[in-house]
């Protein structure tokens, strides 16, 4: 049995569906329970990260354990998994605990955590996910318009079904303990760059204006606390060579090459209509 927490979100709800039709027996964690029902053979169970002893039910009987960095106590969490008898963790960390362990300290703790847990472990680290870009819906689908900041600067955005995919790859396959994986898209591509092809899949024209930083950043403290909105801004204003580069990992674990930007545009595109 394969305990995924995140499951209602774009990485979580690919995992659990993807076990499911393989016909593993997943329990799907989330602190709401799910809008819709969840996939034949998967039981949902409502826990919270930042309280580890509520995972206690889900993790009985468990042998893997897919792990979202959220909450203050990694530790706690792992104290529970492995006493539940969880053998192989996958944690979902982000590219930034490698890149700029300084502003990632949520992840780092979660990664060193998960390394001293004493539980077979491996690591996922993706960099921005193309899914960001539900942030431009109101804009284009009101006015055809996007306004991002750092409009020529480039990044290889991930799709989240790849991510899911890897991790699906690393739950059931042979061969992923101890391993760090680095996960991007197959190009980079700038913020004006990716309003195009979003364009090209709306068969519409879409405007593009550059924000300012500080347009940016008042915009991000909505949804994330101001260390955060600060790192994004630093990855996406002036990205490292490593944040620039395409990685090999999807690839190599997949047997394929990343999805393409414009193949998730087309399977998102009715968002934006
Ligand atoms: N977006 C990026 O560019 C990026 C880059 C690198 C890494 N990441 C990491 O990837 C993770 C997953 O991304 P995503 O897009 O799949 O997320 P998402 O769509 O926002 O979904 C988050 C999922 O986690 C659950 N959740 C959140 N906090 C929780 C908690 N304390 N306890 C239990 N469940 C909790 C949510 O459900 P409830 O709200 O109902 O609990 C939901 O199921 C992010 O959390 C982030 O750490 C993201």
């Amino acid at each position: 049995m394969i305990v995924i927490t995140g499951a209602t979100g774009n990485v979580g709800r690919a995992v659990t569906e993807q076990l499911a039709a393989a016909g593993r027996q997943v329990v799907a964690v989330s602190r709401n329970a799910p809008t819709s029902e969840p996939p034949a053979g998967v039981r949902h169970h409502v826990a919270d990260l930042a309280d580890p002893a509520s995972l206690t039910e889900a993790l009985v009987g468990a042998q893997a354990l897919f792990l979202l960095v959220a909450g203050d106590d990694p530790q706690g969490v792992l104290q529970v998994a492995a006493a539940a008898g969880v053998r192989h963790v996958v944690l979902l960390s982000s590219q930034g605990a490698g890149t700029r362990p300084e502003a990632y300290g949520h992840p780092v703790a979660f990664e060193r955590a998960v390394k001293e847990s004493g539980m077979a472990w491996t690591v996922l680290r993706p960099g921005g996910f193309a899914t960001n870009t539900f942030q431009w819906i109101e804009g284009v689908r009101t006015r055809r318009e996007v306004a991002a900041p750092f409009a020529d600067v480039a990044l290889p955005p991930i799709d989240p079904a790849d991510i899911a995919d890897v991790a699906v790859a690393v739950l059931t396959e042979e061969g992923h303990h101890g391993r760090t994986y680095e996960l991007t898209g197959p190009r980079a591509l700038s913020p004006r760059e990716r309003a195009e092809v979003l364009a090209g899949a709306l068969g519409e024209p879409v405007r593009f204006v550059e924000q300012t930083r500080d347009e940016a950043r008042a915009g991000l403290l909505h949804v994330m606390p101001e260390p955060v909105a600060d790192a994004t801004l630093a990855i996406l204003g002036t990205p490292t060579p490593a944040e620039q580069a395409v990685g090999s990992d999807v690839e190599r674990i997949l047997g394929r090459p990343a999805r393409t930007f414009a193949d998730w545009a087309a399977r998102h595109v009715a968002a934006f209509r």
